[in-house]
């Protein structure tokens, strides 16, 4: 008797067999699937919902889906394994990464190269000609490491207490390289004309590639080994092209700022500013850098996960049948939902715009309690609920602190700052006007720039020129890192900024 059974992926429509007992975990990652808590049964965000067959529900699933979930086939993937053929309807699937096409300055270099920002939870690769500055392929995919959880202690956790730092820098590794043959195969270009790879990341990122433990990075002080310039020749990284290639993988300063933001700061030229520039990086996690180029100041917040939609009742990613924008015509609130699917959740951008909108309509006050009842109906069956708002509250207090109290040991305040930057996987995509609307920027909007993938546009222009690059190790030299959570201020400023703006009271 056959061993296989068939399991078919609704909205997308594939179809294929698989060995019965086959855990869905291992299955579901290679469409799109996500375990934000690293399969722990503690995040729902792996829910999918059994339209035909049966999935076993298991005590962590009642302690996680409600009775009229589970009465409706929701289940989790991260507890299952397949007995008989199913049809499953994934509740996240295939979202688009954030990549780049922003102009820079170059002086020509012969050859090609590769500019990498390898992300907590996505992973983005542009193939460069150094002559004329042309990209000529990108590739965007979901980071293979998020299997093991999908913020960076969950990481560490799963390479520490579960020893699979090993596994996790090998699939890394070979995602990497398969990128990179993509490039090269998708332009029609000859991978012996390659020569440099530069890689910007976290800490951790940069730790689980290039094998340095990163179990000092669970606890405080929360210090990495290292987090140094590496750099490895393709054979060292079981990389199968020519060896005069350099891959580097950039440094950054400790735990908490990465070479990611750092590039950022170098691409946005804030060490060779006059005028105090703030860069705030929004993706799994919220970076913020303050600074001209006399000092700058960083620090670092886990604020990003509500804007990514997790933590929210009905919160999902950036994906296909999710509420991503909402605007008031005529005081009608009118909420989009990406492409033409009914809504399914809330995405970070669609939340801070219907909170924006609902402060404006006055159902939401500025203390964040509703006007009247426990929540509010965006769009049917999408409802925004009080610790939704509380979550959205935590996190834009976080952000909004951050920047307040790096000024202050500026012995700045918001009205100097010159222009503000907004970038990252979240950062890219909320509307300017809701970001003051809900008080995280506090800013005249006319200063606030939507900057795109700046890690990437970082990566790219440090392929170019061994000089220039230079600024960047300027950049390192002069950044220090502040732990928001032990400065006097942070309790007083933290529930001053964690309520909303009162309108009329804006900057
Ligand atoms: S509940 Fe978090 S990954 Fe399954």
């Amino acid at each position: 008797m056959s061993n296989k059974v068939r399991v078919t992926l609704l909205p997308l429509n594939q179809s294929f067999e698989v060995e019965k007992e086959s855990q869905l975990h291992d299955i579901l990652f290679n469409y799109g699937v996500e375990f934000p808590c690293g399969g722990h049964a503690r995040c729902r965000g792996c829910r999918i919902r059994i339209k035909e067959g049966h999935l076993p529900i298991t005590d962590p699933q009642k302690n996680i889906l409600d009775d009229k979930e589970l009465n409706d086939g929701w289940r989790l993937a991260c507890q299952g394994s397949v007995q008989d053929n199913l049809i499953i309807e994934l509740d996240q699937w295939k979202s688009d990464v954030l990549s780049d096409d922003s102009d820079f300055q170059f002086l020509p270099m012969d050859g090609l190269g590769v500019a990498i920002d390898l992300g907590t939870t996505t992973l983005a690769a542009q193939l460069v000609n150094r002559e004329t500055g042309e990209v000529l392929a990108v590739e965007t995919a979901i980071n293979p490491q998020a299997k093991y959880g999908g913020d960076i202690m969950t990481r560490i956790d799963a390479a520490s207490r579960l020893e699979k730092q090993n596994e996790m820098q090998r699939i890394i590794r070979v995602k990497l390289n398969e990128m990179i043959l993509e490039l090269f195969r998708s332009s029609n270009e000859n991978i012996s004309r390659l020569k440099r790879i530069i890689i910007v990341g976290n800490a951790v990122m940069h730790n689980i590639f290039c094998g340095i433990d990163v179990a000092s990075m669970g606890y405080h002080p929360f210090e990495p080994i290292s987090n140094e310039l590496e750099i490895y020749k393709p054979s060292e990284l079981g990389w199968d092209f020519g060896e005069d290639v350099s891959i580097e993988f950039l440094p950054g300063v400790g735990s908490f700022i990465g070479s990611d933001i750092l590039i950022g700061a170098w691409a946005k030229k804030v060490i060779e500013s006059n005028g105090i520039k703030v860069l705030v990086d929004l993706g799994t996690n919220g970076e913020i850098m303050v600074g001209n180029k006399e000092k700058i100041l960083a620090a670092s917040t886990a604020a990003g996960p509500a804007f990514e939609g997790a933590g929210i009742s009905m919160g999902m990613r950036a994906a296909t049948g999710a509420i991503s924008s909402v605007i008031t015509r005529n005081g009608e609130i009118i909420p989009k939902v990406l492409g033409s699917e009914k809504a399914r959740g809330i995405c970070g951008s669609g939340l801070v715009d219907a909170i924006s909108a609902y402060l404006d309509d006055g159902s939401i006050k500025a203390d964040g309690r509703f006007l009247t009842g426990e929540s509010i109906m965006v769009m049917d069956p999408v409802v925004i609920t009080q610790k939704d708002i509380r979550e959205l509250q935590l996190a834009k207090g976080a952000i909004a602190t951050g920047i307040r109290l790096l000024l202050k040991e500026l012995d700045k305040r918001e009205k100097d700052v010159e222009e503000v930057y907004l970038s990252g996987a979240f950062g890219n995509y909320i509307s300017k006007r809701s970001s003051r609307r809900i008080g995280l920027l506090n800013f005249p909007q006319k200063k606030i720039t939507t900057a795109g993938n700046t890690a990437l546009l970082g990566a790219k222009m440090a392929l170019f020129n061994k000089d220039e690059i230079n600024n960047f190790y300027q950049i390192r030299e002069n950044t220090t890192h502040l732990d928001l959570s032990m400065h006097p201020d942070f309790t007083d400023v933290f529930a001053e900024l964690v309520n909303f703006p009162i309108k009329g009271e804006m900057v």
